[in-house]
């Protein structure tokens, strides 16, 4: 049985006889137009002892730039609701934007460091606005295991940083990429892609093709691989953000050979920007 709930009260209530009964909760956040990534995190929550549920459907204003697609984002919420239904969802947490920013709203959360670049830098303000909405949203369901896409692996850090930083009774767990036949990285957005865009849009999976086979021969150089990656990117994509190396755990820049790194990405097509990234040495080639 799958319950809808729109108030933070009767969530916190739910979530709190799971754990007075013992059970541990399970917590994925999302904003709907939900596709296997997103089920992925839904199925990943037994691997870490929870047994309860809950998927929050949210599409937050406020991570949304002035010129970003806010307004276009898709909103799919009954084909969501059946897809949680099959998926075996407990809870569908899903606030109204009146309810979760009511008149007066002013406080808002920030993490320094790791977002002073890469997304922190191309999208400012967004880190902001997801810090905010997912320390709402994990007070609202309480201790729980809270599980995010590596998809998002710069989000993923940050909000790894908040709960640590911040003493939050959430356990945090980056879950692996979910990628289409052909390679390319589960999005809601790639639904904005048409025929001509979604082939090109394969630039992003030729690169980090590219960079894993060459890692897998021996290359640690970081600029060589994010070399590799760009070309392909290059021709396929009308603009790119940035391509860059990254240290898997703090995120910051990668200058010389190294064996841990990830490979970070973010390019528009058109209207649509994607992102993408391979954490060499340990992720399957895309
Ligand atoms: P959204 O883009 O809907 O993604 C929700 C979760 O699904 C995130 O943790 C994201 O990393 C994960 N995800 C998306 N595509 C994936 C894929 N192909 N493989 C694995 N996981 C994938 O990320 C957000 O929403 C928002 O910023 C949110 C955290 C909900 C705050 O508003």
């Amino acid at each position: 049985m799958t319950t809808v709930i729109e108030s933070p009260q009767e969530l916190f209530e739910r979530c709190e006889l799971v754990r007075r009964g013992g059970g541990k909760v399970g917590f994925v956040p999302t904003m709907g137009a939900l596709h296997e990534g997103h089920l992925s995190l839904v199925r990943a929550c037994g691997q870490y002892g929870s047994d309860f549920r809950v998927l929050s459907i949210f599409v937050n204003p406020l991570q949304f730039g002035p010129h970003e697609d806010f307004a276009r984002y898709p909103r799919t919420f009954d084909a969501d609701l059946a897809r949680c239904r099959e998926a075996g969802v407990d809870v569908v947490y899903a606030p109204s934007v009146a309810a979760m920013y009511p008149a007066g709203f002013s406080s808002q959360v920030e993490v320094s460091g790791i977002t002073g670049w890469l997304d922190g830098e191309f999208r400012p303000g967004h880190f902001r606005g997801v810090s905010t909405v997912v320390l709402k949203l994990w007070n609202a369901v309480g201790a729980c295991v809270a599980l995010f896409g590596r998809k998002d692996y710069q989000q993923w850090r940050v909000l790894s940083r908040l709960a640590l930083d911040l003493n939050l009774p959430v356990q945090v767990v980056g879950a692996d990429i979910v990628r289409e036949t052909d390679g390319l990285a589960m999005s809601s957005r790639n639904r904005y892609l048409d025929a001509s865009e979604r082939a090109r849009a394969l630039g992003i999976v030729r690169g980090l093709r590219a960079a894993y086979d060459a890692y897998a021969r021996g290359e640690r150089d970081p600029a060589g691989l994010v070399a590799l990656v760009r070309k392909p990117v290059e021709a396929a994509f009308d603009r790119i953000d940035y391509i860059a190396a990254a240290h898997p755990d703090t995120l910051e820049p990668i200058a010389l050979a190294s064996e841990a790194m990830v490979i970070l990405v973010a390019a528009h097509l058109g209207g649509t920007r994607l992102i993408d990234n391979l954490e060499l040495g340990r992720d399957p080639r895309p």
